[in-house]
Formats: structure tokens, C-alpha cells, sequence
């Protein structure tokens, strides 16, 4: 059974990539993955802040302050001052240790003079670049035009620094999305991310007091990319990975169904560890064979938007629509 994918250009073995997190930010780490099967790794995310301080520092301490003022403190107490280098150390030593694609990460929010940083993570080797791009609309003054025009303007400066494919990791809170993702899949990337999952606020009852929820995905959360991902599939102009949810093999089998490439995964490694790569597609087969498909072409796409007669439930949101279309309506 043949499980090879192409993502972003790149030939993997299997459709199972490990998602940027803390699982692959060391070689050791990234080395235990490919043992234990992941295709690829996506880098831990390194942060536009700390490649700001990086240059801020290279051109004197005076225009860390002047370039962030009140930030620089902050900046100054969580960046600590070799996190840049050793960013890039991580990329050659990957590289040089494992023979899986190595796909590094910057977040970022936003396309300055920062973006020629990129050229330094190509030369250190890394098979493409991962840009994870949050810009939290809770500013009210900032139209959604204005946040929009940012992530354009993010993927023109980098694609200007580097050739290696570029993906896209985002969340879904977009209001026109399969506009705005269409029109990105055509912008210079050849990967979209669907989606990123954010520490999101949860209030404590005992304490009366703000708290964060838990870091791990539930395996419903996978709806947002099934959805995304199958309405869009065969419609933008670049591959499509799903992250959030894939906890075992037949949610990946799902995501490849709707049309995915592949799937980033971290929550199910952190749970059960990195042997359960195998036992993701040891289902993964299981379920192919059951259906006869030999190879991961056999069926990806087959129940995306666009393959399928009736796609009403990808657009259904609401009941009624749903029990109307049946002839049934609710008591
Ligand atoms: C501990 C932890 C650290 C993470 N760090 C990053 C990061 O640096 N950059 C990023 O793009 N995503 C990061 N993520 C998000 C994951 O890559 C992934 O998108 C998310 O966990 C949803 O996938 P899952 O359901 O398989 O966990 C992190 C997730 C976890 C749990």
C-alpha cells in the first residue's frame, strides 16, 4: 500500500506531518519522529518579536527602545538573546540529522524589516517555511480590510526573501473565508494550514478569576478543518494541510477524504507519544483496505465540495435548513 503524499512540492512518505509545538524543537526530538514515522516536522515557532530584538541588538541597545519603547522590557525578559541563532542551529542540525523534510515556522503579524530574516532560515537548509500569522481583531478602530491587507502584505515581503515553498497557518475567524483563502491560495504560498489552535480565556469559578483552557484539541474540534478544508479543496490554488482534531487514523483518513494533503498533528502525540504515529497508519491501511484503495490518490478529494452531488452539509449551519432539506421539520 503506497501512503506517499506531495505536499508544497515535497514527496512524504505518509500523510502524517508533526505540527510545530515543542515535540520538534530539539534534534533529538525531531530524530525520535522520524524514527517513530512522522513524513515531515513542522519547526517550533519562532517569533517576529525575537528576530526584531535580534536586529534591534545587532544595530545598538538604544534602538531596541526606540523601536518598541514600553515593549522592550517585555521583550527583553521572555527573548532570550541566542534564541535567533540557535533557531538556525536547529534547522542545520535537522538537516543534517534527519532525511525528512524539515519545515521551519516564524509567527508573525506583521511585513517588515524583518521579513529578510527569512533568507538566513533558507540558507540554513529548511525544506520551506511554515507562516503562522495571528492578528487578534480586538482592536475596534482596525477594520477587517486593514487586518486582511496584513497577511498579504506578511506572504509579498517574504516571498520577495525566499524561494523554498511557503504555507500559511491561520485560524478561522475570518468573515468572507472562502474569498479570503481563495485569494491568499493565489498570493505566492503553496500551503494552507487549516486551522491553528489558540490558547483561548476560561474563567475560573473558585477563584473568580481569569484562566486559560487546556493546550490540547478535542477530536470534535476537527469539524472547523473538515469543513474548511473540504469547501475548499480543488478551488484554491495550493495544497491544503488540516490541522486541530486529527487525533487518530480515521480522522486522518477524513481529512484526505475532504481533500487534505496531509495532517499536522500534535495533541495525539502529546497524549499517546510518538509510537502512535504507526498506529495511526496501521488504521489508516486498515480502513484502506476495507475500501480497497491501494494508494492515498484513490481517494483524496472523493467527498470534497466539489466531488460530491448533494454538499449541503458543508454549508448547513442552522436546523431548520437541515430538517427542511429531509422533509422533516422540528417539533
Ligand atoms: C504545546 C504546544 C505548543 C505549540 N506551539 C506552536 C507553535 O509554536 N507554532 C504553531 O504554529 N503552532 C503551535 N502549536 C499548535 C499546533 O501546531 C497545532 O496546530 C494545534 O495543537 C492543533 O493540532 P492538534 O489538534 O493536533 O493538537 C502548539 C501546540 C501545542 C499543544
Amino acid at each position: 500500500m503506497d501512503l506517499s503524499v506531495t505536499y508544497m512540492g515535497l514527496k512524504i512518505a505518509n500523510p502524517i506531518i508533526v505540527g510545530s509545538s515543542g515535540l520538534t524543537s530539539t534534534v533529538d526530538g525531531i530524530k525520535h519522529l522520524e524514527e517513530s514515522g512522522a513524513a515531515a516536522v513542522v519547526l517550533k515557532s519562532l517569533f517576529e518579536e525575537e528576530i526584531l530584538f535580534e536586529i534591534s541588538r545587532a544595530s545598538g541597545e538604544g534602538a531596541v527602545v526606540n523601536n518598541y519603547g514600553e515593549a522592550a522590557e517585555y521583550i527583553r525578559y521572555y527573548v532570550r538573546e541566542e534564541n535567533v541563532s540557535n533557531y538556525l542551529k536547529l534547522i542545520e542540525n535537522a538537516k543534517k540529522t534527519v532525511a525528512i523534510p524539515v519545515i521551519a515556522s516564524i509567527n508573525c503579524v506583521s511585513a517588515g524589516e524583518w521579513v529578510n530574516f527569512a533568507k538566513s532560515i533558507e540558507s540554513a537548509g529548511a525544506d520551506a517555511l511554515e507562516l503562522n500569522i495571528f492578528i487578534m481583531p480586538s482592536d475596534p478602530r482596525i477594520t477587517s480590510e486593514a487586518i486582511e491587507r496584513r497577511y498579504f502584505d506578511i506572504i509579498a515581503g517574504i516571498r520577495t526573501h525566499v524561494k523554498i515553498p511557503l504555507a500559511l497557518k491561520i485560524g478561522y475567524h475570518f468573515s468572507g473565508m472562502a474569498y479570503f483563502l481563495t485569494s491568499l491560495s493565489s498570493s505566492g504560498i503553496q500551503g494552507l494550514v487549516l486551522f491553528n489552535r489558540f490558547v483561548s480565556p476560561d474563567v475560573d469559578l473558585k477563584t473568580l478569576s481569569l484562566t486559560a483552557m487546556p493546550v490540547y484539541s478535542a477530536s470534535i474540534e476537527l469539524a472547523h478543518s473538515l469543513r474548511w478544508i473540504g469547501i475548499l479543496a480543488g478551488r484554491v490554488k495550493c495544497d491544503l494541510a488540516a490541522s486541530t482534531g486529527v487525533h487518530d487514523g480515521l480522522s486522518l483518513a477524513k481529512v484526505l477524504l475532504v481533500g487534505a494533503s496531509c495532517a499536522q498533528i500534535a495533541t495525539a502525540i502529546y497524549k499517546n507519544g510518538a509510537k502512535y504515529i504507526e498506529v495511526m497508519l496501521d488504521d489508516l491501511r486498515t480502513w484502506m483496505a476495507s475500501h480497497s484503495f491501494r494508494s492515498i490518490s484513490d481517494f483524496r478529494g472523493k467527498v470534497s465540495f466539489k466531488n460530491i452531488e448533494d454538499p449541503i452539509h458543508y454549508e448547513q449551519a442552522q436546523f431548520m435548513k437541515y430538517f427542511s432539506h429531509h422533509g422533516k421539520w422540528m417539533a
